[in-house]
């Protein structure tokens, strides 16, 4: 517990931080005369974060009756005249993230603080918000209270999900929020216990905390957990099938055998080399292609859906040619961004295509003549259909993937489409450039995704 709890200094230096920081910027709308002020919301405002990850989120609230243009651009001007330096960003919403340097804190280090200071709408209900992030507030006054007492079984939870890379609802994680974590823990009323209910969760399960019951699910969702401040809205939304079953997998696991390698995972992170890469290619006598190019110069929420969906659009291309895909994956590191296709060796020189029943006149006669003008060989099975054999156009994935048009007539996204349609490498096994990060990303591709209690 000790190495994931906030010691007593660090609370104090964070809070410190937390108060001086709201105070500045209270202090800055007075003498601008803008009628905001700022509160402290997420881990920080209910002690709920990991020790040495402290994040801490600072709203602005401005009146309702501010137009999206005002609350932008007054929003920004007062986060940005309380920081000493700062970068803005974007989620779904402009915000800013602003470095501070106080006199609080031992060294040096510790005098510089991050803070996430973000605009948003004082609105009468989270049910009548104007913009995504004025549910916030509403959030922090639900669990403020009511999370009292249970912030070391919270801390526990998201350690337990750090470990096993699923924290967090960012698209590239899609894993579960900090505010679901919270919500879990509040419902279940302990670690332990929502280990043991989600054992036996199933796909679709339902928690309601306040009995809204209003909210109406179209079936895609494993995991449903109502917001309390929102009927409309599922807190788990994000979380991807994937995430869900690997906590419950791992549930079973930790309640069988309970122990701490459940939420340290040491160095066992360590990177693969390109020679062990290159034995387990051997071992598993699979070729792996690899699709590299510039990675888009996107925040993460808007390219990981997008190689998601290339690498899907992709495995169906080489599907489609008749390759067999072992396993896809995808992903970005140091500057590039890649698609990963596991398949198996080369075809023949000849392919095959099926054709309709000589019965059927029309489309007999349609196959027939199309593939004699190309020259190609029908012949009639032992059923009475048709099938033509001729010259395979692509022997090898690499060659399919070479041709740009192949890949361009693929759904790619955006982003990924114009990164790709400016250049990329298709690379084969030992050809795999290992850039910074792959050596990790290998490491993972090869071990298991469930949780070893044996
Ligand atoms: P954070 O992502 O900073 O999470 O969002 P957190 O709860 O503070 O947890 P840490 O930082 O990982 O320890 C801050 C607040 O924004 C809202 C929640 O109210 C959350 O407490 N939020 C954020 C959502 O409602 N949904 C999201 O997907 C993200
Ligand atoms: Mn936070
Ligand atoms: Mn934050």
């Amino acid at each position: 517990m000790s190495r994931i709890k906030p010691s007593k200094e660090e609370i104090q230096r964070v809070k410190d931080a937390t108060e001086q920081i709201i105070r500045r910027i209270n202090e800055k709308a007075r003498e601008y005369g803008i009628p905001a002020r700022a509160i402290c919301v997420g881990s920080v405002a209910r002690n709920t974060w990991i020790r040495g990850e402290e994040d801490i989120d600072i709203f602005i609230l401005f009146p309702e009756e501010f137009s999206e243009e005002e609350l932008r651009s007054e929003g920004l001007r007062l986060a940005k005249s309380v920081a000493s330096e700062y970068e803005e960003r974007y989620a779904s919403h402009p915000y800013i993230h602003a470095f501070f340097e106080f006199p609080v804190g031992k060294n040096e280090e510790e005098k510089r603080v991050e803070a996430d200071l973000v605009p948003c709408f004082a609105v009468r209900s989270a049910s009548a918000i104007k913009s995504a992030v004025d549910r916030t507030p509403f959030h922090n006054d639900y669990l403020k209270e009511r999370i009292k007492g249970l912030e070391d079984d919270v801390l526990l939870l998201k350690q337990f999900l750090r470990a096993l890379d699923i924290y967090g609802s960012e698209l590239k994680t899609m894993g579960f929020s900090g505010y679901l974590c919270e919500l879990l823990i509040l419902h279940y009323g302990s670690f332990i216990n929502l280990l043991k209910e989600a054992s036996h969760w199933k796909f679709g399960t339902r928690i309601d905390i306040e009995k809204h019951g209003t909210y109406k699910s179209e079936g895609k969702e494993p995991l449903i957990v109502i917001d309390p401040v929102d009927p409309k809205r599922n807190v788990a939304a994000a979380l991807s099938t994937f995430a869900f079953c690997r906590f419950i997998d791992a549930a079973r696991s930790f309640l069988r055998k309970p122990s701490q390698r459940f939420f340290f995972t040491e160095a066992e992170e360590a990177e693969m080399s390109k020679e062990a890469f290159l034995r387990k290619v051997k071992e598993r006598g699979t070729d792996f292609v690899m699709l590299v190019f510039d990675a888009p110069p996107v925040v993460d929420d808007i390219l990981f859906p997008q190689l998601r969906k290339a690498a899907i659009s992709v495995r169906k291309l080489i599907e489609r040619n008749e390759f067999v895909v072992f396993r896809h994956d995808f992903g970005a590191e140091g500057g590039k961004a890649f698609l990963l296709f596991e398949v198996f060796g080369e075809l023949p020189a000849i392919q095959r295509r099926e054709g309709p029943p000589v019965t059927v006149k029309v489309h007999a006669e349609r196959f027939k003549r199309k593939h004699l003008a190309l020259n190609h060989i029908v012949r009639i099975d032992e059923n009475g259909r048709l099938f033509a054999e001729f010259e395979r156009k692509y022997r090898s994935v690499v060659e399919l993937l070479s041709d740009k048009r192949n890949l361009l007539g693929c759904s790619l996204g955006k982003h990924v489409s114009e990164a790709i349609e400016s250049g990329y490498k298709v690379l084969k096994n030992e050809e795999i450039e290992f850039f910074e990060g792959i050596g990790k990303f290998f490491k993972r591709y090869f071990s298991s995704t469930v949780s070893n209690d044996v």
